[in-house]
């Protein structure tokens, strides 16, 4: 795999020397789904300071502890801490490779978050009656200026899983109607799903994706082969959840509404991770979060609403305020910029979390996306090979986290007990200190699924801790005899 091209970016960081490029579309860049927005070249390995470059200078050590084979305690030598670091709180004795399941939330954040919630305290009536309208404006003006959409069309919340269900609740299916969906789809969606169909009768029709897969196409390929009159709305992932494939949800928009179906992109893990464009995309619904790649405090979801489907979609619980008409502002935004009494700190960080994210390099969002991109690639040829695997899905379907297989335990081990999915997860924090999950593709009705490894990259992120997860992953899969 090649890792010897990289941005400015980084290298600026270092030196303080502002990045060139090209202005972007929006701030992460041009193209749909592209998590290698334009920038100039240089080497990655001399940028991420592979090993003591100038990414560990001024870093504190971690104290990494690892067991060898037999089970008797190795301390290893301290891995460096990356620069980047600083600016998150996280334990420094962990070795932290799962940005995306719940995000990070740089302290800078952390700190805005704390003084929203005292000014709340300080006078809460002011801050919820008065206050609050204005604050969700800017982060709907923020947010909107990251996607490429208007900040009338976009509706706040707690997270994406009350999102999906929101726009789910306010589509009007009737007995027969089919939503179609992949089996890569995240577990809650699934869920409700399920639900729908055992109460409303609607019948949930799921496209089998290969994993390992040969190109983005094969999606659309086999989404388009399952639809039918009866197809009423299409749920596709942006990037999938366990199996962290970008989909090419441009084309899956534009063929399902040639059709004249409504798409639904479910982009938990797409801003801030890749380039998103939902003006050049145009779904009927999209759906974020900004406590995955945005690095926003935990509790901020989001969707867009195309215009044209906003008259009648109105919150899951409608608040004390729906009634009061305001000549100058939408039903739409009323609803959704005040869903009961709440602590919104986390939501009104969000701007500062761009802001900071932005900040961390001088290229911005494009010099993170890339970084982040090539950390990954770079961390999945380490871990791929110790663990004696191919790469399972082109480079060009991966943002910044990467699912690898596993092999399959023997069946007495497969139920230990577990704090996690698998315990070879505890056992990975246990005896290695790293956070990573292992999970489980396609599982359930019967079948064991393709079990698997989930890392992602962050800026505080090192080369070296993919190496140790690629010697821990050796040492606890010859334990699993
Ligand atoms: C693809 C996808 N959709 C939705 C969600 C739900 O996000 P949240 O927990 O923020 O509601 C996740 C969470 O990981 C996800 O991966």
């Amino acid at each position: 795999m090649i890792i010897n091209t990289a941005s400015s970016t980084t290298a600026a960081a270092l030196s303080g020397q502002p990045a060139q490029g090209r202005s972007p579309a929006t701030p992460f860049g041009r193209g749909e789904g592209s998590p290698l927005p334009d920038a100039p070249e240089i080497s990655v390995l001399a940028r991420l300071g592979l090993r003591g470059g100038p990414m560990q200078s001024g870093g504190a050590a971690s104290p990494v502890v690892a067991q060898a084979a037999s089970g008797s305690a190795v301390a290893q030598a301290p891995l460096p801490v990356p620069h980047a670091s600083r600016h998150w709180q996280l334990n420094e004795s962990l070795v932290y490779l799962n940005h995306a399941q719940y995000g990070a939330t740089p302290v800078r954040v952390l700190r805005a978050q704390a003084e929203l919630r005292e000014r709340m305290e300080r006078d809460p009536t002011r801050f919820l009656k008065v206050d609050l309208e204005p604050l969700m404006d800017g982060v709907r003006e923020k947010l909107g200026g990251l996607l490429g959409c208007s900040p009338a069309d976009l509706g706040l919340m707690r997270n994406a899983t009350y999102a999906l269900c929101t726009i789910l609740r306010n589509t009007p299916f009737k007995p027969g109607d089919e939503i179609l969906v992949t089996d890569q789809e995240y577990p809650s969606l699934h869920n409700e799903l399920e639900r729908m169909q055992a109460t409303q009768g609607v019948k949930v029709v799921k496209a089998t994706i290969p994993f390992p897969i040969r190109s983005g196409q094969v999606v659309l390929d086999r989404l388009l082969a399952l639809v039918t009159p009866r197809t009423k709305m299409v749920i596709v992932s942006h990037i999938t959840s366990a199996s962290a494939m970008i989909y090419p949800v441009a084309s899956i928009v534009r063929e399902m509404q040639e059709r004249g179906i409504d798409v639904v992109v479910d982009g938990a893990h797409s801003p801030g991770q890749i380039h998103v464009d939902l003006g050049a995309i145009r779904p009927a619904y999209f759906v974020g979060s900004g406590h995955k790649w945005l690095s926003g405090p935990k509790g901020i979801g989001f969707f867009y609403c195309r215009p044209d489907r906003q008259h009648l979609f109105r919150p899951l619980a409608l608040s004390g305020r729906a009634h009061k008409v305001r000549p100058n502002r939408s039903l739409f935004l009323r609803d959704y910029d005040y869903q009961g009494t709440d602590d919104y700190s986390a939501l009104l960080s969000l701007p500062t979390a761009i802001d900071t994210m932005q900040s961390l390099l001088p290229g911005g969002w494009s010099a993170l996306l890339r970084h982040n991109h090539e950390l990954a690639m770079a961390g999945r040829e380490i871990v791929a090979n110790a663990l004696g695997v191919e790469p399972p899905c082109p480079t060009g379907m991966l943002g910044s986290m990467v699912t690898l297989p596993l092999p399959e335990a023997p069946p007495h081990l497969r139920n230990r007990p577990t704090c996690y999915d698998d315990a070879l997860q505890d056992a990975l924090l246990e005896r290695h200190r790293i956070v990573v999950p292992i999970w489980r593709l396609n599982a359930g009705d019967g079948a064991l699924g393709l079990r698997v490894v989930r890392f992602s990259a962050q800026l505080y992120n090192t080369l070296e801790q993919y190496e140790l997860l690629g010697r821990a992953l050796k040492i606890e899969l010859a334990r699993e005899v």
